[in-house]
């Protein structure tokens, strides 16, 4: 009998696992594939591992601006693929060593729920293990999701998954769907020098993004060449044996594939859930937020799964930290959902924490918001990247609610704001402190200054 039995072993279930050391409790975690998820194998980890080189070839590719002169530059895209590989093979080994230090067991497997505390593991080789736990952490993540008519034959229509095993670099890609995902491939692949359409039901880039980050973004895709067809659907596929053809609206495009980019499908289908009582919406399994609990006692879900809550890798550590925290202590780990960073991984980047101004006015704030471009700070001239903002959103008198940065290390920059936002801070107490000079950093400290009401430059 184990203290914790946990299905899936990607940042939910990994998470899950790792960090039940702390109270001393006893852990199986069963994974069907290796352990890492989505993040690790076939998300985050490589894809951003590619669009590293493409910022290294675009930075070399602008080397002469900057007075350093370079022989004509290639992309060579199977090194970025071997490194990519590398990178994945470092860190799942590392994980996999953590978990086996931690005194964690890994059953290889497919598992599934029985009931009473029991997780059924289907081993590869047709044998099965049956085991049983005091709770259950189901952490079984997400899948690409499709739409009719493009049917994922690896070649001339994928997702993301085969994407990132590309062999070669594509001539010319079709991308359907403009969400983060799509929004990276389309940034990385026309960096690297393939002809990129982008299409996009609704009528902007990244829907629920602030609308002066997609016209930062809207105007860095325009400069790399980027095509973008928004508020625009797909028709059937033309295909053909190595190029597919795309109908939109009264045109048509041909392009060596198709890259599906349309959300992610929570992976809940064949557990058993509905057998031991676990409620799911449209496959998302619904939980108490504030312990992670779902509706079969003692049975928890956490990540991609979970109805409602972001699609995250760090969202699904800190559900997992909720999980845990509650199965082992009975108290609250609750998550504020508020101050979550979300990081789009564009060149420029774009990130942005707590609720955008639309969103802000939607929940019933009357917002006040103030903006500073990247234009006039010193250090972004000097790196050559002006094209980006900072947005605040603050209550009318009132409490920071949001805050948007597009622009150079955005993804990093984002997590101060992340503080001030999840701390309620006033906008005049977070533009007290003073940023350092030179950095892309003060684009934040002005714009707060702003929102405070005194601003400086
Ligand atoms: P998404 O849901 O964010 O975006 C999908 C986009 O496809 C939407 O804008 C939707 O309007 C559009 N779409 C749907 N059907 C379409 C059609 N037939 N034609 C044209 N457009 C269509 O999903 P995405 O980008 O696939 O990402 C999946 C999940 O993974 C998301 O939750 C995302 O936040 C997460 N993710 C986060 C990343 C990050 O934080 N940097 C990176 C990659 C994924």
């Amino acid at each position: 009998m184990y203290d914790i039995a946990i299905i899936g072993g990607g940042p939910g279930g990994y998470a899950a696992a790792l960090y039940a050391h702390n109270f001393g409790l006893s852990v199986a975690l069963v994974e069907k594939d290796r352990v890492g998820g989505t993040c690790l194998l076939r998300g985050c980890i490589p894809a951003k591992a590619l669009i590293e080189s493409g910022e290294v070839f675009a930075t070399v590719k602008s080397a002469a601006d900057f007075g350093v002169t370079t022989s004509d530059p290639q992309f060579e895209w199977p090194v970025a693929i071997e490194r990519k590989g590398k990178i994945v093979e470092g860190l799942v080994n590392g994980l996999a060593g953590m978990l086996k230090t931690r005194g964690v067991e890994t059953l290889n497997g497919f598992g599934s729920l029985a009931g009473d505390g029991k997780v059924v593991v289907a081993h590869e080789d047709g044998s099965s293990t049956e085991i049983e736990a005091r709770a259950i952490i189901i952490a079984t993540g997400s899948s690409p999701a499709t739409i009719p008519g493009y049917e994922i034959n690896g070649s001339t229509i994928v997702t993301s998954d085969e994407a990132l095993d590309w062999e070669s670099r594509p001539e010319s890609v079709a991308i359907i769907g403009a969400g983060a995902i799509g929004c990276e491939f389309a940034s990385f692949l026309a960096d690297v020098g393939t002809e990129v359409h982008i299409f996009e039901v609704q009528d902007q880039l990244v829907p629920g993004m602030e609308p002066e980050a997609v016209t930062v973004l809207s105007r860095a895709f325009r400069r790399k060449g980027i095509k973008m067809h928004l508020g625009a659907g797909v028709g059937q596929p033309e295909m053909a044996a190595d190029s597919v053809t795309i109908p939109f609206g009264d045109e048509r495009i041909t392009v060596q594939t198709a890259l599906v980019a349309v959300g992610r499908r929570p992976m809940t289908g064949s557990i058993n859930l509905e057998a031991i009582g676990v409620t799911t919406d449209n496959g998302y399994i619904a939980v108490d937020r504030a312990t992670m609990l779902t509706s079969a006692p003692g049975v928890y879900a956490v990540g991609d799964i979970v109805a409602g809550t972001p699609q995250l890798a760090h969202v699904a550590f800190a559900e997992a930290i909720a999980a845990v925290t509650h199965l082992a202590t009975g108290e609250t780990a609750a998550i504020d959902y508020n101050a979550i960073p979300m990081v789009v991984y564009t060149h420029p980047e774009i990130a942005w924490v707590g609720r955008t101004e639309a969103v802000a006015e939607a929940d019933g704030f009357v917002v006040t918001t103030h903006e500073h471009a990247m234009r006039g700070i010193g250090r972004a001239i000097i790196q050559g990247q002006t094209g980006g903002t900072v947005k605040i959103v603050a209550e009318q008198d009132g409490k920071l609610l949001g805050a948007t940065v597009a622009g150079p290390g955005a993804g990093e920059m984002i997590h101060e704001l992340m503080y001030a936002i999840g701390f309620e801070a006033l906008p005049s107490d977070a533009a007290a402190f003073i940023h350092a000079h030179p950095t892309i950093s003060e684009a934040i400290g002005e714009a707060l200054m702003a929102s405070a009401g005194r601003s400086l430059h």
